[in-house]
């Protein structure tokens, strides 16, 4: 039977699935598997289950002969040296899709949350300074009619901008190239990245973590939005400079920040971003619903089963390795 390696526990469903046709290693902790483990790990398997904390980089793929797939339970897939995979032969499969209504729902609690100052509302109370109605007290931004600015008009960029049309907002997109039949969707207009920011009162970032997309959000693109725009990232840290974005809510430029993503995961404790009022920072939640972890599981069971049996992965990030 083929060897495969499962980097955490996930959905019961799912891997009894992935039991019935492979000899299954499970790593047991709550913790990723530290990078010499999982190396050690996988490098008598056939295939690997991973996820977006494991790092599965030309070294690790290099250290295993017979790896013939690898699966990410996640649509990013930034952690996985995806050339190196494709340079060997062996087909990435991610799930995209599933996770798309998860994430834009949760997108949606940050962007209110943070505008209307939900968790600046309960630090309050909790501090034993709810006294009055205060007339001037913890004031956040009105969304109906103000602009919502999405960047990467992708499933999950449509999907959020679906749920703007009950607030009455004003849609603005942008991403490497336009997209009309999307944006006439959901009713958004393509503007450049700048405009964007000089617009927008909600930037909502929803683009894949790339080279070119790395710290995007950077001192000179907060400098461009709007006094008192908040920022919401629930895609990947690394595409927003913390030290920029800490600097600019600091000096109160930006109206906050609601964060799902951070780099690096988890945000240290002591991390100035955790102690600032207007920042509200979620870990990583976008897709942790049960019916969605569990699509993912399922999907990711599916496309490391077709990788074994040597078929096309339903879902493959380098498909071009079936055809060169
Ligand atoms: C993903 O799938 O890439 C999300 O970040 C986690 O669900």
């Amino acid at each position: 039977m083929n060897k495969v390696f499962v980097t955490r526990p996930i959905p019961q469903s799912a891997l009894g699935r992935l039991r019935r046709e492979a000899t299954v290693e499970v790593w047991p902790g709550p913790q990723p598997p530290p990078y010499q483990e999982l190396r050690r790990h996988v490098a008598p398997c056939d295939g690997l289950l991973c996820l977006l904390t494991d790092r599965v980089d030309a070294e690790l793929i290099a250290s295993a002969p017979r790896l013939r797939v690898i699966s990410q339970m996640a649509v990013g897939y930034d952690n996985i040296d995806v050339a190196a995979a494709t340079a060997r032969g062996i087909p990435v499969g991610h799930t995209p899709g599933v996770l798309t209504e998860a994430t834009a729902d949760l997108t949606w609690a940050l962007i209110l949350a943070t505008a209307r100052r939900v968790l600046d509302g309960v630090r309050f109370i909790e501090a034993g300074r709810w006294t009055t109605w205060d007339p001037m007290g913890l004031l956040g931004l009105e969304l109906h009619g103000a602009t919502l600015g999405i960047v990467g008009l992708g499933r999950i960029g449509a999907a959020v901008a679906r749920r703007a049309a009950g607030f009455g907002m004003r849609l603005l997109y942008t991403g490497p190239r336009e997209k009309p039949a999307v944006a006439a969707g959901v009713g958004a207009t393509y503007a450049d990245f700048e405009t964007l920011l000089r617009e927008s009162d909600v930037v909502s970032i929803h683009c894949p973590l790339t080279p070119a997309t790395r710290h995007l959000f950077d001192a000179r693109a907060f400098a461009l939005m709007k006094p008192g725009a908040i920022l919401i990232n629930t895609a990947r840290g690394g595409i927003v400079d913390h030290k920029a974005l800490l600097d600019a809510v600091r000096d109160g430029h930006l109206g906050g920040a609601g964060l799902d993503v951070t780099e690096p995961e988890p945000l240290p404790a002591d991390h100035p971003l955790m102690a600032q009022e207007r920042v509200l920072i979620t870990p990583h939640i976008g897709s942790a619903t049960v019916r969605t972890r569990t699509r993912m599981a399922e999907m990711a069971v599916a496309n490391l089963l077709a990788g074994l049996r040597g078929e096309p992965l339903p879902h493959c990030v380098n498909p071009e390795v079936y055809t060169g």
